[in-house]
């Protein structure tokens, strides 16, 4: 299986991620979203993703001038899609959104497309066996923000085929990131992890075992973690983060029931930086800091 272009489906913060990196990695680049502002965002986030690459000597201008002159935009699936070696599909966490897309995919895709999700936490077999073609169904799990991420977990299925894999994995080296692979189950390796940490610390929150800052520091200095659990989940979202774990605690069990104060923060409305209050307060800070 030879790839050589990729649509990417949904543009928000992921799909214009993978959609840099697959310009990146010299692939004809489709991208596609159901809303045209966030496609026009994203076809210029991508572009000055690359300026500042070049701007700090990361990336060549002709390696840039490259990569953007391989980007499309389509205004439909079916056309995002027509072209197609691999599609990867980054719309929001939800099953029936992810459903649908997959049936689509099956219908309207040409012969040997391999079909990708970049889901972070759901079991790929809940919506790809909707499709004839399980053997070519595979997660790719990129990390945010992709252009600096090295890692994609790429999640097998019981029916995903070698060759797929073996695709996958090529495609990914292309992109310039490292692979692991990972058997289907719910959470992977990183988002199972990280939703346990990310729980516990909000358990000894409500606990009063230490103020946030200092379980944030602990696990920076200590335990060499490059972010603190607050400063992280501020940044993926309480709200997203609060799905994974009613996720993770339907599928897998009562360990990973979630935090109740966690709770009560997306119930207030501290969803992250995104609201300006998650377990910090960003209020003060400039958009741009909010963003960081
Ligand atoms: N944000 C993260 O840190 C992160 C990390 C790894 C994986 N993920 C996963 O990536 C996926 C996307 O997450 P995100 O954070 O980029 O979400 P997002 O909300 O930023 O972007 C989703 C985009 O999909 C578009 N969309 C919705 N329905 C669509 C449809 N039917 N067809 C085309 N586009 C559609 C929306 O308009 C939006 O632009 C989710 O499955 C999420 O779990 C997220």
């Amino acid at each position: 299986m030879s790839v050589k272009t990729i649509a990417v489906i949904g543009a928000g913060t992921m799909g214009r991620g993978i959609a840099h990196a697959a310009a990146f990695g010299r692939y004809n680049t489709v991208l596609e979203d159901i809303s045209r502002p966030m496609l026009e965002q994203a076809v210029a986030w991508i572009r000055q993703s690359f300026d500042e690459g070049v701007a700090k000597g990361k990336v060549e201008a002709s390696v840039r001038d490259k990569a953007l002159s391989l980007i499309s935009t389509a205004s439909n699936v079916e056309e995002a899609i027509r072209d197609a070696d691999l599609i990867i599909e980054a719309v929001p966490e939800e099953l029936e959104m992810k459903l649908e897309l997959f049936t689509i995919f099956d219908k309207f895709a040409k012969t040997g497309t391999i079909f990708a999700s970049n889901t972070s936490s759901l079991s790929i077999t809940d919506f790809t066996d909707v499709t004839v073609s399980r053997d070519r169904c595979i997660g790719m799990h990129f990390f945010n923000p992709v252009p600096k991420m090295k890692l994609i977990e790429l999640v097998r299925t019981p029916h995903t085929s070698d060759a797929t894999v073996a695709a996958c994995r090529e495609v990914a080296g292309r992109m310039g990131k490292e692979v692991v692979i990972v058997n289907e189950a719910p959470g992977f390796i990183t988002t199972r992890i990280n939703a346990l940490i990310g729980n516990e610390a909000f358990n000894m929150l409500e606990a009063g075992v230490a103020s946030p800052e200092d379980i944030d520091k602990a696990l920076k200095l200590g335990l060499n973690h490059p972010m603190g659990p607050f400063e992280l989940v501020d940044l993926v979202g309480l709200d997203v983060r609060l799905n994974i774990l009613e996720y993770l605690h339907r599928t897998l069990g009562e360990k990973y029931r979630p935090n109740s104060l966690l709770r009560q923060y997306v119930q207030e409305g501290r969803l992250g930086r995104k609201t300006g209050r998650g377990v910090y307060d960003y209020s003060q800070q400039s958009a741009a800091e909010k963003k960081a």
